[in-house]
């Protein structure tokens, strides 16, 4: 017999003996519990953990349904031998599949992550060639540390580049390179921070920006959403003089924010003295109707600081990232030492990238990624609706790499995630995009589409389908 020593949360959403169910499961799926180990006794591991007897004995139950451990009369519980288990025949060959087996519910073949990116399009071959033509001419540029906001030269490329898809109005000057939206929202923060008490946002909104405001000692005021975005009456009612937004595709919800309000929204930051952050993240993918300017582009006042990203339409593991800081911030980066920030981008890479955007692959590359992208989420969703019909609702569906799915088929989020992983499908929950999770929708969760084939939304959405509405 093993003890467990795990750390369990009281003040979590996830009650006790779901943490002790997870963890003891990922300890079996990691091999770290190893087969044919046996658990500790509900009451040893309860006066152990200072737990209930009640909370072991339902995490046991749980992990007894899954088939991860086994109870041998008079013995005990034994992890069981994942190695031998018998792999019955694969979704794709069997739809009558009686149960899954250990294996497939471990196995995730499907994994529908947002934040995955295409693969197979991207030029690696020009990456290459580019890298090594900017090693061979900068060699000088290896010996030091670069300009601290980013080179000059990928500066005016992606200056330009704004101006003509985005209408960004900006110098090169403004422009501040940096490893993600994050790391720059950390400085935003940072320049922010003395002069403000709280940071609204859209609820739901991206939790990686609400965690870094919160990071940076910035209470977060959640706003609620209407139809087309944010509700300004509430955003005026919360008294912040700041907002964090998405407002070309809302994360998570995928609404695009119609001229009229965008008006609205640039009266009450003239109104409030106030500052708009614009988070621009994946504005390359809209598929319907006409592109609308940034606000960045729109607003006369210069009162907002536009952030956007490589991660989607290149990929997130190049790290760069850039920002737009409007006069006042640009002063207040001057004035703080903020150039004492070393850069966090690879002169490497900066060079390459400034390569790829001005030999023109940029825009080729893009042009084809909408296409690509496109291709994939008609998939999606023609899948989705030919097999779940109006028992599934499709959520913001004109733009970007992911959509949201409300499920009608009483499930709640965590049910729907669950039952997907036993047919091997990996589906993501949506409740912690929100500031109060308890207020999420109960039967939603997230898909993310990018990183998948035609071929694997189609089999994985079948998957979906089975898991969700056969009783599995
Ligand atoms: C709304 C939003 N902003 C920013 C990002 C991340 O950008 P980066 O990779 O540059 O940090 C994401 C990524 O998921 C996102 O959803």
């Amino acid at each position: 017999m093993i003890d467990l020593t795990i750390l369990l949360d009281g003040r979590s959403e996830d009650p006790l003996y779901t943490q002790l169910y997870q963890y003891i499961k990922t300890e079996i799926l990691s091999g770290k519990l190893a087969a044919q180990t046996r658990l500790p006794s509900i009451r040893a591991l309860s006066s152990h953990l200072h737990i209930s007897r009640n909370t072991v004995d339902l995490a046991y139950q749980q992990l007894i349904a899954e088939g991860y451990v086994q109870s041998r009369p008079r013995s005990g519980l034994y992890v069981i031998d994942l190695e031998l288990e018998t792999l019955s025949s694969s979704y794709s060959s069997s739809m009558n599949m009686p149960k899954a087996s250990v294996q497939e519910r471990s196995a995730i073949q499907y994994d529908f992550r947002y934040g995955d990116v295409d693969a197979e399009h991207f030029p690696f071959s020009t990456w290459r060639k580019l890298s090594n033509q900017s090693l061979q001419m900068n060699q000088q540029m290896l010996v030091s540390y670069g300009d601290p906001i980013g080179e000059l030269g990928l500066r005016n490329e992606i200056a330009n580049y704004l101006h003509g898809s985005r209408g960004v109005n900006s110098s090169p000057d403004q422009i501040i390179i940096g490893a993600g939206i994050q790391y720059l929202l950390g400085i935003v923060a940072g320049l922010l921070g003395a002069a403000i008490n709280s940071i609204a946002m859209e609820e739901p909104g991206y939790d990686g920006a609400r965690t870094i405001f919160q990071h940076n000692g910035l209470p977060v005021h959640p706003i609620p959403l209407d139809e087309d975005g944010l509700n300004i009456q509430k955003l005026y009612e919360s008294k912040s003089r700041i907002v964090y937004i998405t407002p070309s595709h809302q994360f998570p919800h995928g609404m695009v924010m119609p001229l009229a309000k965008r008006m609205q929204l640039l009266k009450w930051a003239a109104d409030m003295n106030g500052i708009i952050i614009e988070d621009d993240y994946d504005s390359e993918f809209r598929y319907v109707g006409k592109p609308i300017p940034s606000l960045q582009g729109m607003d006369t006042h210069q009162r907002t600081v536009y952030l956007g990203t490589f991660s989607k339409c290149l990929l997130p593991s190049l790290r760069t990232a850039y920002m737009v800081l409007p006069p006042a911030l640009l002063e207040l980066h001057k004035k703080h030492n903020y150039r004492l920030y070393d850069q966090t981008v690879s002169q490497l890479q900066q060079k390459t990238l400034e390569l790829f955007m001005s030999n023109g692959h940029w825009e080729a590359h893009i042009r084809k990624m909408r296409k690509v992208y496109r291709q994939k989420q008609m998939t999606l969703i023609s899948t989705i609706k030919k097999l779940m019909g109006n028992q599934a609702t499709i959520i913001g569906q004109d733009a970007g790499l992911h959509i949201l799915l409300r499920v009608h088929n009483g499930m709640d989020e965590l049910e729907l995630i669950q039952t997907a992983e036993k047919v091997g499908v990996r589906v993501y929950p949506v409740s912690p995009f929100w500031t109060h999770p308890t207020q999420a929708e109960r039967s939603m969760v997230q898909i993310g589409f990018g990183g998948l084939s035609n071929e694997d939304i189609i089999t994985g959405v079948h998957a979906l389908h089975h898991a969700w509405f056969n009783n599995y």
